[in-house]
């Protein structure tokens, strides 16, 4: 049997990984400035993370939800303190996807609709739903597109006032479009979206899957824009690798007995995973640290003569290039200077997702392979 076949692959086989580096089988060290797709929010191989687990694997590392599982209630309490996200509630899962099919779902529930709108070049996960709200045709299937969505521009107000109405069930949008080329949503269009859904009995579902976890330098992106969500999905830096997910579902939503369910969400080992992040990035100040260095970062490639424009914040950061072909870029980075970047769907950004931790060493490193070597 072989692998099916539907990522295109560079040829590199990792063995090992320390903080903001990744090692080969041949022994190359390379940059990690893409952290796996925004997943290494602490950095590779934190000690404390390791040991979280590893206690865990010693004494119990999976029940089902079925039985009350401590560890769910201290991740919950946790997170509530860090994202200040206080009069929510929280439901695990396992991956991005799922939060966002999911939150679709309770908001359904919630209100007893089914129309969508969604946004032009949005990304929200591959499963049958999340996909539905996905702005990319190459990645839907007959079976899962379906009528329901509207897609519309980001920070287009005219075009939101003209599509919602009582038919609506859930507006969703990215904290910071992430695939989409690093895309930021303007403040007053996050208000207007908070505000028409307040006068539709809309849910507003805040996708921080990639911009979440303190990546942007706030816990989550939208919290730049004074206005709160009804829903938000997390993934990826929740579990610095580990899969989780979570959604974060507003107090006004009540839960139904029986309504949502998972085998793996929220076991013990997931809980022990994400918990370890969560001290880490507190300890650590990382939040503080992507702010700071991602402040550093824009400042000095500013000056970068083959750089067009600087989009993004914190360390979720988007290059665009003049006159040159981003993969051409993405390529040499990674076989000639060994450094990690990410491609997106928009061919003219290069996505800088480095773990929090990084420091402005690495930093001077890479701006002066983009400044003096390409
Ligand atoms: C904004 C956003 N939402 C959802 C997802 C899907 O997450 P997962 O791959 O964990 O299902 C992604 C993945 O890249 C994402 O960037």
């Amino acid at each position: 049997m072989q692998i099916f076949d539907v990522y295109p692959k560079v040829p590199i086989q990792l063995v090992n990984a320390d903080k903001y580096y990744v090692f080969d089988k041949n022994d190359n060290k390379y940059l990690d400035f893409y952290g796996g797709n925004a997943v290494i929010s602490i950095g590779h191989k934190h000690p404390h993370y390791i040991k979280s687990i590893y206690k865990t694997l010693k004494s119990i590392s999976y029940y089902s939800n079925l039985i009350e599982i401590e560890q769910q209630n201290e991740l919950s309490n946790k997170l509530a303190t860090l994202s200040n996200c206080i009069d929510y509630n929280l439901f695990l899962v396992n991956s991005g996807a799922e939060a966002n099919e999911n939150a679709l779902k309770i908001a359904s529930f919630y209100n007893g609709r089914k129309k969508i709108i969604s946004f032009k070049k949005s990304f929200h996960g591959r499963t049958s739903g999340a996909l539905s709200v996905t702005d990319n045709l190459n990645f839907q299937s007959n079976f899962n597109k379906n009528n329901n969505v509207i897609f519309l521009p980001i920070n287009d107000k005219e075009s939101l006032y003209k599509n919602c109405d009582e038919s609506i069930s859930a507006i969703i949008i990215e904290g910071i479009q992430g695939m989409g080329g690093i895309n930021e949503i303007d403040s007053s269009f996050m208000q207007a979206i908070r505000k028409i859904c307040d006068k539709y009995n809309i849910i507003m579902i805040v996708d921080e899957v990639q911009s979440g976890y303190g990546r942007t330098g706030n816990f989550f992106a939208y919290q730049l824009h004074n206005i709160k969500p009804d829903i938000i999905s997390i993934a990826k830096g929740m579990g610095n690798g580990f899969p989780i997910g979570g959604v974060i579902i507003s107090n006004k939503i009540k839960p139904i007995m029986g309504y949502l369910g998972t085998t793996f969400g929220g076991s013990y080992l997931a809980c022990s995973a994400a918990i370890a992040v969560l001290d880490i990035i507190k300890k650590e100040n990382l939040i503080n640290n992507a702010k700071k260095i991602g402040l550093y970062f824009t400042n000095q490639a500013k000056s970068i003569k083959i750089i067009d424009n600087i989009k993004g914040k914190g360390l979720m950061i988007g290059l665009c290039f003049k006159n040159y072909d981003i993969k051409y870029i993405h390529n040499t980075l990674l076989m000639k200077y060994k450094i990690f970047t990410g491609l997106s769907g928009d061919h003219k950004t290069l996505r800088i997702l480095p773990p929090l931790n990084i420091t402005y060493k690495e930093v001077d490193y890479f701006l002066n392979i983009l400044d003096q070597k390409l």
